[in-house]
């Protein structure tokens, strides 16, 4: 009879340790951020054949659950749910990918039980997706975007840490206001000066001359610095109502360049021209007056430099006052791009979006 009482309590007691425990780690979920992760695709979602395919693999073949549960340990990160907003490798993103994402991005974000959104992505148009979305994102609440340069299947793949660091930092109160963030290797870079910087290897991503935001460092991010550029909340540009973005695309500078690209861009009814120029935004005489004449049809031209870093200077390699040209700043020329076809939903006027450049 004894025993039996025993027993009784004993099973009575585990129940309640049981019950217990699973109440504080219902709690500690309830604590947790909630981050919202979005997948696009890219390596981080790729396959290989072997463990040691790190080139050569199928992009874009893992969905965003069997993203997530590769990573038991986000659950101790956050509390995440995952939506695939599209798969691909994102060197085929197209501005209706944008636009989707973004439209997306903000009605999350605009929900009071949504702390942070992580956004899983090819690498190769990252850094453009990222600024994207710095200018149209309305909130201040974390957005993170993340991908991998081995797929999945590799040795020391790197996505799942990176996923894991991304999460983190979308969770942290102190990446709110920051603008949107770009995490990869431990480093977190702000999405207006970011750029893919090799072909392959892990440390891909790096803010080169303009420097990373900070580090993720034992579970927890450390900021060094701010961007002093305006974004997300504080930008003039909404997508709310828009099913399209008008048609800007590059023309890239070099030895012996002729406007064959350029006359075939305004001939299909371009809006604006980033010119890729060589040094400081420099126009080769032969291509000078196709720009002027693209100008005069009505297309702003905008002058970049290929070269990657530092300022193009306005009225420096060309006369910009009197050819009505606008200047790219710092901003490399697929961000350039990014920035006027934004502009050209709001304005023409060469001024205006002279200042935009000097404002995002
Ligand atoms: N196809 C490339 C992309 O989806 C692979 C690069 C990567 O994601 O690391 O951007």
């Amino acid at each position: 009879m004894f025993q039996h009482k025993t027993a009784r309590l004993m099973a009575a007691f585990i129940g309640t340790i049981i019950f217990a425990t699973a109440q504080a780690q219902e709690v500690a979920q309830q604590k947790l951020a909630h981050v919202a992760i979005l997948a696009t695709g890219g390596t981080i979602a790729g396959s290989g054949a072997t463990s040691t395919t790190t080139v050569g693999y199928t992009a874009a073949t893992v969905g965003v659950q069997q993203l997530i549960n590769a990573v038991p340990e986000l659950q101790k990160a956050a509390h995440v749910t995952g939506e695939q907003v599209f798969q691909i490798a994102s060197e085929s993103m197209t501005n209706d990918h944008w636009l989707k994402l973004g439209k997306r991005v903000n009605e999350l974000l605009s929900k009071d039980d949504v702390d942070g959104i992580v956004i899983t992505h090819g690498t190769d148009t990252l850094e453009e997706t990222a600024y994207f979305l710095n200018l149209v994102v309305k909130s201040r609440k974390p957005v993170v975007l993340v991908g991998a340069m081995r797929p999945s299947t590799a040795l020391s793949a790197d996505g799942p840490i990176n996923l894991y660091n991304a999460v983190l930092l979308a969770a942290s109160p102190d990446a709110a206001g920051k603008g949107v963030m770009v995490a990869l290797g431990d480093q977190i870079h702000g999405a207006r000066d970011v750029t893919k910087s090799n072909t392959s290897t892990p440390d891909a991503f790096r803010t080169p001359e303009l420097g990373m935001l900070g580090y993720m460092q034992g579970n927890k991010p450390y900021f060094y610095h701010v961007t002093t550029r305006k974004h997300t909340v504080d930008t003039e540009f909404d997508i709310s109502k828009l099913d399209a973005l008008p048609q800007v695309d590059i023309v890239y500078g070099y030895a012996n360049m002729n406007t064959v690209a350029l006359n075939a861009f305004i001939a299909s009814g371009d809006k604006g021209i980033i010119h890729a120029g060589t040094g400081d935004g420099s126009v080769a005489a032969q291509v000078k007056p196709g720009l002027v004449e693209a100008r005069k049809k009505g297309a702003i031209i905008v002058r970049s430099a290929r070269v990657g870093n530092g300022i193009v200077a306005r009225n420096g390699e060309a006369n910009d006052d009197q050819l009505d040209f606008v200047v790219s700043d710092t901003l490399n020329p697929q961000k350039a791009r990014i920035l006027l076809m934004l502009a050209l939903t709001k304005t023409n006027n060469t001024k205006e979006i002279q200042r935009m450049y000097y404002t995002y």
